[in-house]
């Protein structure tokens, strides 16, 4: 059984279904460990649920981003994963922790990339009158929220939504593509070679696989 082990910052409500996709046999693995920069992270509460070990590093206790990094990730690394994934883990990585895991190390991002790195993306759509918004599930490189696009899913944006409705249904459809490309990447279906996401032995489009 393959190992995942998951960093969050805030609620966790990808965590939980990446959880849930394991349990269900939907991704051939278990999630064995989450960490947290944030004591007070719901997503630490999830995974004791879940009776998954849950570990708060606090950054307060490190001189810097790179001696906190490699604290992370010697800590993680005891876990031995297979895949680290980010699901709402909200603090900026050093290039050695990026390094560490180069090619098994994922992220979702709340928009579709390469629009609106960087935070509050909802709110950046609706004010530029965009029609639609979305997520992308993309490998991490040590450009921030720039690494190859693995697959991206598309919401509409309708007239008089608020943020709330928007990141209500962009999470939704996190849900379901996060565990799908988990899995696929511990099925061995999915590489990052040469900065780009090779699926299948086929290289992938800028915008992922099958963005439509
Ligand atoms: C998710 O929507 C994820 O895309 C976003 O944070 C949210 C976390 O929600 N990530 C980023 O903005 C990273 N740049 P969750 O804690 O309920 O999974």
């Amino acid at each position: 059984m393959k190992k995942i082990v998951v960093l969050v910052s805030g609620a966790g409500s990808n965590l939980q279904s990446i959880i849930d996709a394991c349990q269900q046999n939907r991704i051939n693995g278990h999630v064995v460990a989450v960490f947290s920069n944030n004591a007070n992270a719901y997503g630490l509460q999830r995974a004791k649920q879940a009776d998954i070990p849950a570990h708060f590093i606090n950054p307060k206790a490190y001189a810097d981003r790179t001696s906190y990094d490699v604290a992370l990730f010697k800590a993680i690394d005891q876990y031995a994963p297979d895949v680290v994934v980010l699901a709402g883990y909200m603090r900026i990585l050093s290039p050695e922790f990026v390094q560490h895991y180069h090619g098994c190390l994922l992220n979702i991002h709340p928009s579709l990339l390469p629009k609106y790195p960087g935070l509050h993306t909802h709110r950046k759509a609706i004010e530029n009158g965009d029609q639609e918004h979305g997520t992308s599930v993309h490998f991490v490189t040590e450009e921030l929220d720039g690494g190859p696009i693995i697959l991206q899913a598309k919401v509409p944006i309708f007239e008089g939504d608020k943020e709330e409705d928007v990141i209500k249904r962009v999470q939704s459809q996190e849900h379901n593509i996060y565990p799908l490309v988990i899995g696929w990447f511990l099925n061995q279906r999915l590489v990052m070679e040469g900065g780009t996401a090779i699926m299948d032995g086929n290289v992938l489009p800028p915008q992922g696989y099958a963005s439509e």
